[in-house]
């Protein structure tokens, strides 16, 4: 069907667009979890135990902090918050992850961002012993990463893999546009598609021409942090497109980085905001829980994803 969406340009209108829901893929992932931790308990007779530190009181935050806890208590998992105000002194942070990463009843050590100004993230990023760093945010699993080496996965990249992987979009041998270099999202998402053998475009806010490189992609993953950045006119007809952004509107709403409604003329599958990547992000946290506590429970155990 011919669409006119005043865009200066006539664009085909794909016949159907699926919507890449996070909840089936997010239910299998966490139903392996809850296995191997069923598994964990019987071995090792422990339950695998989360630390999530939390600085301030941010809104957000607070719930992302919240809804950590809840999982684990659903997937069998122990947990506990630590919080601290938004002044204190970084220096006292930094010791008690010191001694969570001694406490040999803690498998997985999580500081949940943004910190306040004080803290120097270049520094923070070393604090978390790597065994237990589930963010994957640590220079060394950065390092891994990059090498194609066994390690550990970021949360929010590897769960958009799973996500395209789950409904049999395959990224090989295809043009994959990454808009964003954070080192959270945009440079681990490039890496682990790299991995699986994508030519990838990385795009950032210097980037010039944006849109004619976007619109080469049939796969376009967003993580600009720009609410409706990324209109019909960035899309390949017939592309994929990742949603990584979420942002409330004024109105109290979720919205992403893409124009859900206008990008879904055009695209023939797009993760919607909310119930998309954001879910993802979750169960591959506790995923990554249950692997650092097999992990040091017995040295031989495999990581996620290996190089070939
Ligand atoms: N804040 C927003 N997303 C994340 C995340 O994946 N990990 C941490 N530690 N903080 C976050």
């Amino acid at each position: 069907m011919l669409l006119d969406l005043n865009l200066g340009f006539v664009i085909l209108k794909s016949a159907s667009m699926i919507q890449l829901f996070a909840k089936p893929v997010a239910e299998k992932i966490q139903k392996e979890v809850k296995q191997r931790v069923s598994r964990f308990k019987l071995n090792y007779g422990r339950l695998p135990k989360i630390s999530v530190i939390l600085v301030g009181d941010d809104t957000a935050s607070r719930i992302y902090t919240q809804r950590k806890g809840e999982l684990s208590s659903l997937l069998g998992m122990d947990h506990e918050t630590i919080s601290f105000p938004m002044d204190v002194n970084p220096e006292l942070v930094r010791d008690r992850v010191r001694n969570l990463n001694d406490d040999p009843k803690i498998d997985g050590i999580l500081i949940q961002r943004p910190l306040p100004k004080t803290f120097r993230e270049e520094e923070v990023l070393y604090w978390i012993s790597p065994d237990k760093d589930v963010d994957a945010f640590h220079p060394v699993h950065a390092g891994e990463l990059l090498l194609g080496l066994p390690t550990f996965r970021p949360c929010t990249p590897a769960g958009v893999m799973e996500l395209l992987s789950f409904y049999k979009i395959s990224v090989s041998g295809r043009l994959v546009c990454v808009i964003g270099r954070s080192s959270i999202v945009g440079k681990p998402m490039a890496a682990l598609l790299l991995q699986s053998d994508a030519t990838v475009i990385q795009c950032h806010s210097k980037t010039q021409n944006l849109k004619e490189l976007t619109r080469q992609a049939s796969i376009l993953v967003v993580a600009a942090g720009r609410p409706g950045l990324i209109d019909a006119s960035y899309v390949q007809p017939g592309a994929t497109v990742i949603d990584v952004g979420i942002h409330r509107t004024q109105d109290g709403r979720l919205t992403g980085d893409v124009r859900f409604d206008e990008v879904a003329q055009i695209a023939s599958a797009m993760t919607p905001v909310p119930g998309g990547v954001g879910p993802m992000t979750l169960s591959i946290l506790m995923q990554n829980t249950i692997l650092a506590a097999e992990r040091r429970e017995n040295k031989n155990s495999s990581l996620l994803i290996s190089a070939e």
